[in-house]
């Protein structure tokens, strides 16, 4: 079996030997054939093999050593703080409770005096800025437990055992603590030769204490403790750090981790009561509904750059989102893990404890089980800060997410089209034949992209100057048709002082460091590399600086970024990425911060596009591994997959859940990254693509050439149809993701999200909803000619966007999807804005007409809204946009003003009305604008019952009323 890291060299030293000698053909060869299709498991650590992951999941239930110690209490208007005693070590911890507005509460907990300050993300990085508390009303402080009152929620703080309970009206939903699996590695010093004697002669003296107890001598039991500490003498006597395996190093093939601040992790179980499922904490290639880990490893999040990785199984990939939902009929909960170090999460499924549940709610009465979700978070260093957030409604909660991490930024247009990628597009003319041939078969496309061959030498920020001699007159030659190009800038630097990026970086002393202080040093695509330290703001804007125009040479505002191996990416590195004892800015290190480099990778090149349009312009930068908050700065794509059927189908749950964890600009590589996808493959791949969020073909540079127009006909013309379906859909996609940015709201969504009552859709992620109004049903598997497609909302009627066929909500039927066919129904009630006149790039429709197409519910009645600006800057920021709202209901269509604040001008207009579900033809049509009434064109298909009103010719930005008679 061939390992990643070496694949990843021999590709390196090919590319080397294509340049420099004829024997490269042969190597080529040997490699293809020692090409092995599955990720090499080795490579990556298993919980067995992680020294925190296993003593945090050795812990059993039910013996939690912590109590909270009451007289330490202090309360203020949104806050609580009070100690947390560990009985078996005596060290103290402190607990701080936050109300915070819109129905959520923070829970951190840290030490009380740790030896040195823990790590915590600064604040504004991915907290968009300090949330804003809210009042918590002490409701009831008794012997056992403390009720808080938080909006309509209770939360409830049980002092010993310590947990803490949330209570949304009278259901129980958040249990934190409850199985006692709090655990707390508090900074302590290494034990010299002295210590470890002590340790055996325990037996015979006094026990060691860790951190003495506020007010207590050392040696001296906490105020109240004497008889707890007596009943826990025994256990004192071994202390814990001397019984638990890899404190204070770890060794994993190779590598060694030196730990130098000894053991650090944190861990706690959150439990979701009244819940069957769970979902979210992306990225892994698994199912959306999140699986139960008994009989795996958990699941695992530390950002990892993982060779041909496998399917549904819980390993760490890229990114990193510690978010979580939990969703049932009644309700929609769920907490966020602020907290970047690698971190795993255990997920089983029980029943609720009614008991003590009765206790503190006016929980169902009856005798029947409630079914309660089980979860249990530990992160190798940090603190504990738990956002939860209470809903109800799953809108609520991403309102609530986004509150904390932010919304999408609402993509530039081009960015939601579709872009042609390939690892490589070798030079100028092959960039000028691609984009050429798109023309000459009339496919529209926005943006051609350069993988790492268009660099000198993997030198990034440098173009090839053999095959891209002339940047600029590339850029120019497909700006002319309103297209982008965007090239890759990876975070590795090669270390050559020659290399203007490096030496000045270098000169500046702004690389990560290894363990021992010196510059690090690793292998990626250049060969021996360094990585700037991104967690460091200087730093950032240093690297910001570098996408001005005059510092990157033959750029134009035409090009965008894409940032990959930002996990980083380290061929001969631990699990392929840093050492954990890499220093990062303020001695921290990677172990602490891990999951944000990524982040703070695309973070620093969004700012620099920005800065060089003097931040008018909304950047686009795509990245591979992220963080929580990712999607301030761009779109998110799922990594290395394969052209296998498997691999189309797995990409529907995990841009759904990469959508729950608010990185809804997000997409898969169409056609798949490793091997050579059929034409049927293709083709299937694309129509998915087209109703996915971001929009990429891309290929691996050893696949053979396959841009959509290489296709046989019959594929060509299908893949055709689906890319420009795409564009004829921008107007609503742009809607979307307006919303999106607003409020936080998913573009692709389950379907629970629109219909949270529906049982059989928790489950389901073969089939989603963009908005609310389209419901898409890709084909993902080879040979289909149809589908089981389930249309929810039993008063709902769905329609057929080619044939307008109706379908009855709250049922499955099966669909006809031979290949042309790509199953996506418009629910009866939505109105959707279409322009349909598609053109080579989406810029050059920016002007063109809107069709509505305005499908009615079974009342003969639809809503609707469309969000349009210039597509492009900031503008909208000043109110230069328009938010129109279109509702349809006694035969009349109304279009007004959705937004008072939006005052922009357009020149596009109203050219066509589809109304779909009419029951008769009409008599006449009119168009009322400013007082002024004119008839219509109209012609009715009693067959599709659809009627079409042409012409209605009114600017937008207008309020008019089409009546019907
Ligand atoms: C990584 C990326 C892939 C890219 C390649 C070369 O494997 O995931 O998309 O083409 O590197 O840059």
């Amino acid at each position: 079996m061939r390992n990643y890291a070496m694949g990843r060299f021999l590709l390196v030293l090919r590319k080397m030997a294509a340049t420099t000698i004829r024997l490269s053909s042969y190597l080529c060869c040997l490699l293809l054939i020692v090409q092995v299709h599955s990720v090499n498991r080795d490579n990556f650590k298993t919980c067995e093999q992680s020294g925190f992951c296993k003593r945090h999941r050795s812990l059993q239930p039910g013996q939690s050593p912590y109590k909270v110690l009451m007289d330490s209490l202090k309360i203020s208007s949104s806050q609580i703080s009070v100690q947390l005693l560990n009985t078996k070590t005596n060290v103290r911890l402190v607990l701080d409770l936050y109300g915070l507005q819109g129905n959520t509460a923070r829970l951190k907990i840290n030490e009380l005096e740790p030896l040195k300050p823990r790590y915590e993300i600064p604040m504004g990085d991915v907290l968009v800025g300090e949330p804003k508390q809210q009042d918590l009303k002490v409701l009831d402080k008794g012997s056992e437990s403390l009720t808080l009152g938080l909006e309509d929620n209770k939360i409830v703080l049980t002092f010993s055992p310590f947990r803490v309970d949330f209570v949304a009206g009278e259901e129980p939903v958040v249990s934190i603590n409850a199985q006692g699996l709090l655990k707390f590695e508090h900074f302590r010093k290494k034990p010299g030769w002295v210590d470890k004697l002590t340790s055996v002669f325990s037996w015979f003296i006094p026990p060691f204490r860790e951190a003495p107890a506020e007010d207590a001598a050392p040696g001296e039991p906490a105020e109240g403790e004497e008889k707890k500490e007596e009943e826990n003498k025994e256990e004192e006597k071994k202390p814990e750090q001397e019984e638990e395996p890899m404190l204070w190093e770890e060794t994993f093939k190779s590598f060694h981790d030196p730990k130098p601040n000894g053991p650090s992790s944190v861990g706690i179980d959150v439990s979701f009561p009244g819940f069957e499922n769970v979902y979210g904490i992306p990225e892994h290639a698994d199912s959306m509904a999140l699986k139960t880990t008994k009989d795996t490893d958990p699941y695992r999040l530390f950002n990892l750059d993982v060779f041909e990785y496998e399917l549904y199984n819980p390993m760490a990939l890229y990114g990193s989102v510690p978010v979580m939902w939990a969703h049932n009929e009644k309700s929609t909960v769920g907490i966020y893990w602020n907290n970047a170090a690698e971190t795993w999460i255990d997920i089983s499924s029980t029943t609720a404890d009614k008991n003590f549940f009765s206790k503190i709610a006016d929980l169902v009465k009856g005798n029947s089980e409630m079914a309660q979700m089980d979860t249990h978070w530990f992160s190798e260093s940090g603190v504990i800060d738990i956002f939860i957030m209470l809903g109800p409604r799953p809108k609520d909660v991403f309102k609530q997410y986004a509150a904390l991490t932010g919304s999408t930024e609402l993509p530039p247009l081009f960015a939601i089209s579709y872009h042609q990628c390939r690892w490589n597009y070798n030079d100028q003319d092959d960039v000028k034949n691609v984009d050429a041939n798109m023309d000459m078969y009339d496919i529209p496309y926005d943006v051609i992209w350069l993988d790492i061959e268009h660099t000198d030498g993997k030198r990034y920020f440098t173009w090839d100057a053999h095959k891209f001699p002339s940047s600029k007159d590339m850029l120019n030659g497909v700006a002319v048709k309103g297209r982008k190009m965007v090239t890759i800038v990876d975070p590795h630097l090669k270390r050559d002082d020659n290399y203007k990026v490096y030496a000045d970086a270098k000169s500046r002393d702004m690389m990560v460091k290894g363990g021992g202080g010196e510059e690090y040093e690793g292998w990626c695509w250049p060969g021996s590399s360094s990585w700037p330290d991104f967690t460091n703001p200087e730093v950032r804007n240093w690297w910001a600086s570098k996408f001005q125009y005059s510092e990157y040479d033959g750029s134009t505002p035409d090009l965008y970024i894409w940032n990959d191996m930002n996990e980083p990416s380290v061929f001969n590195g631990p699990e392929i990425t840093f050492h954990k004892d890499v220093q990062h800015y303020g001695g921290v290190e990677n172990r602490d911060v891990h999951n944000l480099y990524g982040f703070y990778v695309q973070k620093a090149t969004a700012e620099g596009i920005l800065m060089r349009s003097n931040n008018e312009q909304r950047p686009f930068v795509l990245t591979r591994a992220f963080f929580a908050g990712s999607q301030r700065f761009g779109a998110v794509w799922t990594g290395d997959n394969m052209g296998e059927w498997s691999h189309l189908k797995v990409s529907n749950p995990m841009l759904l859940t990469l959508n729950l964890a608010g990185i809804t600009f997000s997409g898969a590589d169409v056609g798949g990254f490793f091997r050579n996808p059929d034409s049927e493959l293709q083709t299937r791949w694309y129509q998915t693509g087209a109703f996915q969020p971001f929009f990429r073909a891309h290929a691996h540079i050893d696949t053979k050439r396959r841009e959509p127009y290489l296709l046989p006909e019959e594929n060509m013309k299908i893949v055709r149809e689906a890319i420009r379906k795409r564009y004829s859909y921008l107007p609503f996609w742009y809607t979307l993701f307006y919303h999106g940015y607003r409020s936080g709201e998913t573009v692709m969504s389950p379907l629970w999200v629109t219909y949270p009552e529906d049982k059989s859709t928790f489950q389901m992620d073969d089939e989603y909803l963009l908005g609310s109004s389209l419901l898409v049903k890709p084909i993902t598997e080879q040979g289909a000619v149809g589908t089981n497609v389930y249309f929810p909302g039993s008063n709902e009627v769905w329609y057929d966007i080619e044939t307008y066929q109706s379908y009855a909500g709250s049922q499955s039927t099966y669909i006809n999807a031979p290949l042309e066919k790509i199953p996506v129904f418009q629910r009866g009630g939505s109105i959707v804005p279409r322009k349909m006149r598609v053109r080579r790039s989406s810029s050059l429709m920016v002007s063109d007409p809107f069709t509505l197409v305005i499908c009615l519910d079974k009342q003969g009645e639809a809503l609707g809204d469309l969000y349009a600006d210039d597509y492009k800057s900031y503008a909208y920021r000043r109110g230069e946009y328009i938010h129109r709202v279109f509702s349809f209901k006694n035969n009349i269509l109304q279009s007004s003003n959705a937004d008072p604040n939006g005052r922009g001008a357009s020149r596009e207009w109203v050219e066509k009305l589809v109304i779909v579900g009419y029951p008769k033809a009409a008599t006449s049509v009119h168009i009322t604008v400013d007082g002024n009434s004119q008839s219509l064109h109209h012609s009715y298909d009693s067959s599709s019952r659809v009627l079409t009103v042409r012409k209605p010719d009114v600017n937008i930005t207008k309020d008019f009323s089409i009546t019907i008679q």
